[in-house]
């Protein structure tokens, strides 16, 4: 890691299929900074040490995907409070002085797309969020901080759902609860924050939580829409989207952090959409 490039990368594990190589190559060359940005498979017992190594070695930053944002935390010197509060790291950046500052950019990245790029308003909006994992975890502060009228978070095992909506209520008006008890439809905004469209399947909520005029964000994407994404449309929906836009945005927040500018997104997102 020597030499006059900046070494960047994103640590996960298996990694391979990860799209940020191509979508910070694209931020660095619109921007015209020179970095390097490789995909690092770290297997669990190596991890730590490898991680050390990287910055020991003169690595700027990483970003740190499934299933290591949780193990993250402990690799941070500083942890920023989105960080605290996701209770994740997907993004370490070495300072001027050495310190490994810890960041969690997925809810930046989340409201970002949904607000700038996709024009939602959360002020105020009766917001369903489907799934308690890490995932739902780290967008709550952001949402809860655009003070929405409630956030009811609806999952399989509803004591996951309960507990994060306990853990979360100092922030705000939030409910956990099972998918069989999700009241008061439709909702103007949900979010699938759930890993079921990665094996093709739909969370079994009611078809009452979507009207007319209720905005469907499935964070999960792949080629095509999504199988929440088309429930979602076929149930007449104002409108769904796959979650390619936070995976572009959390990387742009990255960015920012690592390099101080940051990048437009729209070229990227429409590579990315394209292809
Ligand atoms: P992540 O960090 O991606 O959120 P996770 O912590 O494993 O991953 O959480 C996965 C989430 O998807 C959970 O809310 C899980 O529900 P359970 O807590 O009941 O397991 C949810 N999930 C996964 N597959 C699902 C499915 N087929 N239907 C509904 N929910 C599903």
């Amino acid at each position: 890691m020597s030499g006059t490039v900046d070494s960047y990368g994103v640590v996960g594990h298996p990694v391979a299929h990860s799209l940020s190589p191509f979508i910070h190559a694209m931020f660095a060359r619109q921007t015209g900074q020179s970095l390097s940005y490789r995909l690092y498979d770290f297997a669990p017992e190596a991890l730590e040490e490898r991680v050390a190594a990287f910055f020991a070695q003169g690595g700027r930053g990483l970003n740190i995907t499934l299933p290591y944002k949780i193990a993250a935390l402990a690799f941070a010197n500083e942890l920023t409070s989105r960080a605290r509060h996701a209770g994740a790291v997907n993004t370490l950046a070495r300072t001027k002085d050495g310190t490994i500052l810890g960041d969690n950019t997925d809810g930046a990245g989340l409201i970002q797309d949904l607000c700038t790029n996709q024009r939602v308003t959360v002020t105020g909006r009766r917001i369903l969020i489907i799934g308690a994992g890490g995932a739902a975890r780290g967008v709550l502060a952001p949402l809860l901080a655009l003070a929405p009228e409630v956030i009811i978070i609806a999952n399989r095992t509803a004591d996951r759902a309960k507990a994060l909506a306990a853990a979360f209520a100092p922030l705000g008006n939030l409910q956990g609860v099972g998918f069989r008890y999700i009241a008061g439809g439709p909702y103007d905004l949900i979010i699938n924050a759930t890993s079921a469209s990665l094996t093709g399947e739909i969370p079994d909520v009611p078809v009452a939580i979507i009207g007319p005029g209720t905005f469907c964000y499935d964070m999960a994407y792949g080629k095509g829409d999504t199988p929440f994404v088309r429930w979602c449309m076929e149930l007449g929906c104002r409108a769904a989207v796959p979650g390619w836009g936070m995976l572009v945005e959390q990387a742009a927040e990255s960015f920012r952090l690592w390099r101080g500018v940051r990048p437009l997104t729209g070229p990227v997102l429409s590579a990315l959409t394209a292809s």
